[in-house]
């Protein structure tokens, strides 16, 4: 997993000018850039944000005494040894994805932050944390003061802040998770800068973002309109306070894995095997999950002349909608019993799949008269 920090390149931008000026020094850098490549000595960003910091008289926890900064060879560290060090980070090569899904973030106060850490942990994702250029004071977010900058922003949507040291390219990612605070009911403009600099036409997007209370809906429909997107899936909105089982709840229940929806429910019967095709929900994608760890075996009730209905050793999430059912539905009835129909019945039930290939008389002549065992199980 890599992350890709940013933080220094704005003051470094500053700085770089103030060194331009040490002309009788150029050449001396170039040798003294070289010798610091030679000494197997790889700096990163992370660095660059310390040694600033500490050149900035700022408070540093991290303890500099070990690291090799003093680039120049003058005994000091100071603003030039801070230039040689970007140029050898700038020098070093890009990082190639080690993952085929990203998770990227902007979080000013660390709740996005805390929520897309989870999401790493759970997805092994690469990641690239959105820094602005020009970074965020507190006096910058103090939302109640209408003349902040983020306010002046978020009123005006032809903003865009610039990002410092943005991700050089997507290519290589499939899906990206895209976190952002709530500002203002919704997303910050940053996060339309970093939209517009890429080509996300072939991409699977996952917007996800914290808040006070806001919802996602309006960062999601402003996402959608703004550039083309491969496809973006329904995204989440989590309080500063989630778990990260809230967190692998959502990602568990998310239509991202093609192996799933090509995995298969078999259904054994009165020595019968049956085959059903799970539904696109995420009720159905919960089973396979959990039967991915073992079978189990469900004692199904003779109920109505149309259907076998028995309770499942866990909930699952509901999205009941009324139907009509026909013979060989499979449906989450009332978050954990199954039922599999071999007739019809109107209700409101959460889809989990579908008995394939069989005909209304052959299924009601497999499951029978009376109760019946059905052992459950996953197959790819
Ligand atoms: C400028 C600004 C505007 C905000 N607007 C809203 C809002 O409209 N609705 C809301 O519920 N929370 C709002 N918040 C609260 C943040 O969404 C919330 O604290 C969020 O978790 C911060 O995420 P972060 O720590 O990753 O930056 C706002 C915060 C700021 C700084």
């Amino acid at each position: 997993m890599k992350k890709l920090l940013s933080a220094f390149v704005s003051v470094l931008m500053l700085m770089s000018l103030s060194c331009a000026g040490e002309t009788s020094a150029d050449d001396q850098a170039e040798e003294d850039l070289a010798s610091a490549a030679t000494a197997d000595t790889r700096f990163s960003a992370e660095d660059g944000a310390l040694l600033q910091s500490y050149l900035l008289g700022r408070p540093v926890e991290t303890d500099l005494s070990g690291k090799n900064y003093d680039l120049n060879g003058n005994g000091r560290w100071d603003v030039f040894d801070l230039c040689l060090l970007k140029e050898q980070i700038e020098a070093q090569p890009a990082e190639e994805p080690q993952s085929d899904t990203i998770v990227v973030y902007f979080s000013r106060t660390g709740n996005t932050e805390k929520i897309a850490d989870y999401l790493l942990e759970i997805t092994g994702a690469d990641s690239y944390v959105i820094q602005a250029a020009v970074p965020y004071s507190d006096e910058d977010i103090a939302y109640n003061n209408s003349s902040c900058r983020a306010d002046q922003e978020q009123n005006d949507k032809t903003v865009r802040p610039e990002i410092a040291d943005p991700i050089s390219s997507l290519d290589g990612y499939d899906t990206v998770f895209l976190g952002y605070p709530i500002w203002w009911g919704e997303e910050p403009r940053i996060i339309d800068t970093f939209l517009e600099s890429y080509d996300l036409s072939e991409k699977t997007v996952i917007p996800f973002c914290t808040s006070g209370s806001s919802g996602i809906s309006v960062s999601e429909k402003n996402i959608a309109a703004l550039v083309p997107i491969g496809e973006q899936l329904a995204g989440k909105r989590f309080s500063a306070s989630a778990s990260k089982d809230e967190v692998q709840q959502w990602y568990d229940s998310l239509p991202l894995t093609k192996e799933e929806t090509e995995m298969k429910l078999n259904i054994t019967v009165n020595g019968q095997e049956l085959t059903a095709t799970l539904a696109d929900s995420s009720a159905a994608k919960e089973l396979a999950q959990k039967l991915e760890s073992g079978s189990v075996t469900v004692e199904l009730g003779e109920y109505g002349g149309f259907e076998k209905v028995g309770a499942l050793p866990w909930s699952l999430t509901r999205s009941d909608e009324s139907t009509v059912t026909q013979a060989g539905d499979i449906m989450l009835y009332q978050g954990s019993q199954i039922t599999i129909f071999y007739g019809s019945n109107s209700w409101s039930y959460t889809p989990l799949g579908h008995v394939d290939g069989l005909s209304q008389e052959e299924l009601s002549e497999i499951l029978g008269q009376g109760d019946v065992s059905a052992e459950l199980s996953i197959k790819k």
